[in-house]
């Protein structure tokens, strides 16, 4: 059966998500600041949505071992095209993080969740994937999930694209935070937007004791033409005042990106 997440990666260009421009970097500050405070040293690392590996080989680099999976083809390809070129080794595999049976149970201190969640539609799914991910994580070990806000996605839609300025998406996206990949309006492929509370609960429900809670990149990307404008001293005040604010509730929900971290 055709797979239109993958689809939708394979046709886009994921290498360039977190390099670009400086509207987009702030994302990876935020968050390489936060997991070194975090992270002990030489943890074992399962990246169970690599991407391209901007996380794993941050992670790879400071010391941890790290497993790098992900649903896209092309993406596993490109890390182990970048691999080549390092002096340490790194498991990879293509892998769906709704099943993850090739690994044991409990094998990682730490699963990094950063991308199937907001891509599975249905609560099962969601649900599927949080208890793989739990499953292969040692007792005590960290769960970091990352996820897209139900009440922002919207404005960064119609802001980029006015075709998208519709009462009825927004309706739709706030009703049920579902975007299917052959709805009318789809402005991306199947993905779920979720909330503050309802990631709190997720956890919970899930036997997680939540230890951190911060927007990766708040309005940074929907501001993106002048903090692209801003010089590197400006832009460096700009990263540690979203740093200072990260964790505020008001911003957790609009923000373009958040991570919720739990410990099992
Ligand atoms: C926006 S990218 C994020 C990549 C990286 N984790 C980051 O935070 O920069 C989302 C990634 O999730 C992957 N993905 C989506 N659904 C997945 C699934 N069910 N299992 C594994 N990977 C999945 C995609 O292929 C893509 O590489």
């Amino acid at each position: 059966m055709k797979n239109f997440i993958i689809e939708s990666y394979e046709n886009s260009k994921e290498e360039d998500r977190l390099t670009t421009n400086n509207a987009r970097r702030i994302e990876f500050i935020t968050t390489t600041r936060i997991f070194d405070e975090l992270f002990e040293n030489k943890m074992k690392v399962l990246d169970c949505a690599a991407g391209t590996g901007v996380y794993a080989f941050y992670l790879a680099n400071k010391g941890h071992e790290v497993t790098a999976t992900d649903i896209t083809p092309r993406h596993i390809e490109i890390i182990e095209q970048k691999l080549k070129n390092k002096k340490y080794y790194m498991n990879t595999s293509i892998l769906d993080a709704t099943d993850m049976k090739i690994y044991e149970d409990e094998s990682f201190d730490i699963v990094l969740n950063m991308g199937p969640l907001y891509h599975l539609i249905t609560e099962d799914l969601r649900q599927k994937c949080i208890s793989e991910s739990l499953r292969v994580l040692k007792k005590g070990g960290l769960l970091v999930t990352s996820y897209i806000p139900r009440y922002y996605v919207f404005q960064h839609i119609a802001m980029s694209d006015r075709r998208y300025v519709d009462m009825k998406l927004a309706k739709q996206l706030i009703d049920t935070g579902v975007l299917k990949h052959d709805d009318e309006n789809c402005f991306w492929t199947d993905t779920y937007y979720s909330s503050m509370d309802e990631m709190e609960e997720l956890y919970i429900r899930n036997g997680l004791k939540i230890i951190e809670h911060f927007a990766q990149d708040g309005m940074s990307p929907l501001l993106r033409e002048r903090i692209d404008a801003l010089s590197a001293a400006q832009f460096e005040v700009w990263c540690n005042y979203h740093y200072s604010i990260c964790r505020e509730k008001s911003v957790l929900g609009a923000s373009n990106h958040v991570i919720i971290v739990g410990k099992k």
